[in-house]
């Protein structure tokens, strides 16, 4: 048997792992399966969906750098680099971030370590890569602590998008809305301009945060339904 519920004891950090396409283009996202693997020479490694951006540049390029970031990181940091696309947003236009020598961006924002790392296997597990590599840049950034999945999860009330390894599906957030309309349903729907999610309610309150990125009500426009 597999119980699901086992996953959810692991401990994860949170990551921003990032890359170069061949011709230059900056791309990165949020990863919580960063982890050194050995320690002499210092290898780690990273999992990541077939389908991102990021994971395309790595394989072309052979390398990537990595940001651990810290408890202070915002929703808006996580939200941009893990549940948006490189493929359509430009991630590093107003993202505070230096070129390494390797010539990779490390987003300097919230964090607290930075690695640089120069792949050495590439393990095919399903969905996702495995990029298994050797640690050639590594430094401190700053004394902060550094976030954790669960910090993440519990403090900042942030979700986890389907491509991320540790995925777990979970009921439909709003299993009324596939009913047929009732004749008081609502008219308007709010969609969130992070993540893209869609709550149909006429109002929100002033407290809600957005079931899937965690922002608040402001990042919220309204819509027609
Ligand atoms: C908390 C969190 C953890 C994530 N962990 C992973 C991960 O370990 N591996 C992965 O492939 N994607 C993970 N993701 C999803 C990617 O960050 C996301 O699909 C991103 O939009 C891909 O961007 P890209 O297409 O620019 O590479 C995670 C996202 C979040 C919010």
């Amino acid at each position: 048997m597999i119980n699901r519920s086992a996953f959810h004891k692991l401990s994860y950090g949170l990551y921003l792992v990032t890359a170069c396409t061949p011709d230059g283009k900056k791309v990165g996202c949020v990863a919580n399966t960063f982890q050194q693997v050995a320690s002499e020479p210092p290898m780690v490694s990273v999992s990541l969906n077939k389908q991102n951006a990021t994971t395309q540049a790595i394989l072309e390029s052979g390398t990537y750098a990595v940001s651990v970031i810290g408890q202070s990181a915002t929703m808006d940091l996580i939200g941009l680099f893990g549940f948006k696309t490189s493929n359509e947003v430009d991630k590093f236009a107003e993202t505070q971030h230096e070129m390494c020598s390797a010539d990779l961006p490390i987003v300097l924002e919230h964090c607290v370590a930075k690695f640089v790392v120069e792949v050495r296997e590439r393990v095919d597990v399903g969905t996702h890569i495995m990029f298994v590599g050797a640690v050639t840049e590594a430094d401190v950034a700053a004394d902060d602590a550094p976030m954790t999945y669960a910090y993440y999860h519990e403090v900042l009330r942030g979700k986890t998008p389907p491509k991320a390894a540790s995925y777990v599906e979970e009921a439909p957030a709003n299993p009324a809305s596939e009913a047929a309309p009732a004749a008081d349903a609502p008219k308007y729907g709010w969609r969130c301009k992070l993540c893209g999610y869609i709550e149909m309610m006429d109002e929100l309150p002033d407290d809600y945060t957005c079931p899937i990125c965690g922002v608040g009500k402001d990042m919220f426009e309204r819509i027609e339904l």
